[in-house]
């Protein structure tokens, strides 16, 4: 794919229609087969996981062959119309099983059934049922409408829900890291995106289920959580606080709980478990959320801080709500507070009326702050978003892929120096399992999120922290030896 530059944990290309898998856990639905598969960003693959969750409950069991499967879900995303475009293909895929199993139901999940609605069902007569980011719970009536000869729509947005008590499942895992999802939504509005519409107002999950989701991946042998949410920086909790003041009055008062606080609260349950979270907003990252990285050693030295353009005017355009400037100061704070910090970002290039002019300040603003990894993208008009509605989609393909090419190739250029600027140094990494190339080696990621590769040896597996001396690298691994 031309516009993603480096495939990360929090939209990972290589994982982009992963099937899910899972053990049924009750006999109703008679084990019947469940096939699901993700796209987009990470919280769609923390979805899947809550419905492959919800289904076990009725009786399902995942598989990971959907030939054989009586129900194929497909979990969708609308970011960019390519999105889209790829789940319509893999949707004419499905059409011959259903051919050989009139019985099957096909269901699309998540951002494309919230923007798409019942027009889904007119548009791709193959599917049954379509479901929206909130409405998981009822899926297993939906299924039952289906059974009943009937094509079945819940696409309502919640204010509330966070499925804060699905009990978690861990689907296809390593057993190593886990996606846990703090808040849902996005209040935002940037005017490119259509997150706001396909996932509702934003709303943040209560700290003690996050902390109890955590210890329990803790006592479980997991290592590293990713605290998940469009917009970590605003997550927000008020409790109450019952004490009393004197044997007659007893006072009720509320108690805060921030994103900072969380992190340090996640932090506390062992200095084993390593602690990252995705995606920060430049306009609410505090330097109390600087100081928690700062201050815990296993938070780790990361920040992914999508800066989107480097241009005040198209920021403005983009109701972004932060300019050049801000963004620098948040920049420098970073290189202030926490010395050794990565700083990857989202780009996007070609918006609406963006002349070469500013597009060099978005070339500008990677020379400043040289950028250990970026998602590159050309601006894809979306229907329904404030752009679309405001601004016309003028700048022509040829140069949003110009534009793009200069950032890709800049941002290798900046990838590649940080990660030589490695070399010589010792870094600490959590194994996660054989590399991809070769089962001679492990491979596994320092604090700074770069992956490391290293020879297998004897006294260290996966799940362990080790210490690895880097030697040489590419631009997107570093490689060394266990000192
Ligand atoms: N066109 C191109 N890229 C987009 N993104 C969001 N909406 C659009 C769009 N309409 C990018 C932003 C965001 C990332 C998840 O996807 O850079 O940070
Ligand atoms: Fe995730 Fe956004 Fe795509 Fe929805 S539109 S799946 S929130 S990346």
């Amino acid at each position: 794919m031309m516009d993603l530059l480096i495939p990360d944990k929090t939209h990972d290309e290589s994982r982009q229609g992963e099937a899910l898998m899972l053990k049924a856990e009750t006999a109703k639905n008679n084990g019947r087969k469940l096939y699901i598969e993700s796209y987009g960003c990470a919280m769609n693959f923390s979805d899947s996981e809550i419905v492959a969750s919800i289904l076990a409950e009725s009786g399902f069991e995942t598989t990971p062959d959907y030939s054989i499967a009586d129900v194929i879900f497909i979990n969708t995303c609308s970011i960019r119309e390519n999105a889209e475009q790829r789940v319509r293909n893999r949707l004419k895929e499905f059409t011959v099983a259903k051919v050989k199993n009139p019985g099957l139901v096909v269901g699309v999940l998540g951002c494309m059934a919230e923007r798409l609605k019942s027009k889904f069902l007119e548009e791709e007569k193959l599917v049954d049922v379509v479901v929206g980011p909130d409405a998981y719970r009822d899926l297993p009536n939906l299924i039952d409408q289906v059974d009943g000869g009937q094509k079945a729509v819940n696409v309502l947005l919640s204010r509330e829900e966070t499925y804060a008590d699905i009990s978690p499942v861990r689907l296809n895992s390593n057993g190593i890291n886990a996606f846990v999802s703090i808040m849902r939504g996005c209040d935002n509005m940037c005017s490119f995106c259509v997150v706001p519409f396909t996932r509702g107002r934003e709303r943040s999950r209560d700290p003690q289920s996050i902390i109890a989701e955590c210890q329990d991946l803790f006592d479980k042998g997991y290592r590293e959580v990713t605290l998940l949410g469009q917009n970590v920086d605003s997550y927000k909790w008020k409790s109450k606080v019952e004490g009393s003041e004197s044997e007659v009055i007893s006072s009720v008062s509320e108690a805060e709980t921030n994103f900072a606080n969380l992190l340090e609260m996640v932090a506390l349950i062992s200095p084993d478990l390593r602690v990252r979270f995705s995606t920060s907003h430049p306009k609410d990252i505090t330097d109390d959320v600087l100081y928690a990285i700062n201050k815990y050693d296993n938070i780790c030295n990361y920040i992914h801080l999508p800066v989107q353009s480097g241009n005040s005017r198209i920021l403005d355009l983009m109701n972004r709500t932060y300019d050049r400037e801000w963004y620098i100061n948040r920049i420098d704070a970073i290189r202030r507070i926490i010395p050794d910090c990565a700083v990857s970002t989202d780009v996007i290039t070609g918006f609406c009326s963006e002349t070469d002019e500013e597009h060099k300040e978005t070339v500008s603003m990677m020379d400043y702050v040289k950028y250990d990894f970026a998602y590159m993208f050309k601006y894809s008009e979306r229907p329904g978003t404030l752009a679309a509605k405001r601004y016309a989609d003028d700048i022509p393909e040829e140069v949003k892929q110009k534009r793009l090419s200069e950032i890709v190739a800049k941002q290798q250029e900046y990838s590649f120096y940080r990660m030589q600027a490695r070399i010589g140094k010792v870094e600490k990494v959590l194994i996660e399992g054989f590399s991809k190339k070769s089962d001679k080696d492990y491979c596994g990621r320092s604090d700074q999120n770069a992956m490391v590769i290293f020879p297998v040896g004897e006294g260290y597996k996966p799940g362990e922290y080790v210490n690895v001396l880097i030697e040489r690298s590419t631009s997107a691994t570093l490689i060394g030896r266990v000192v």
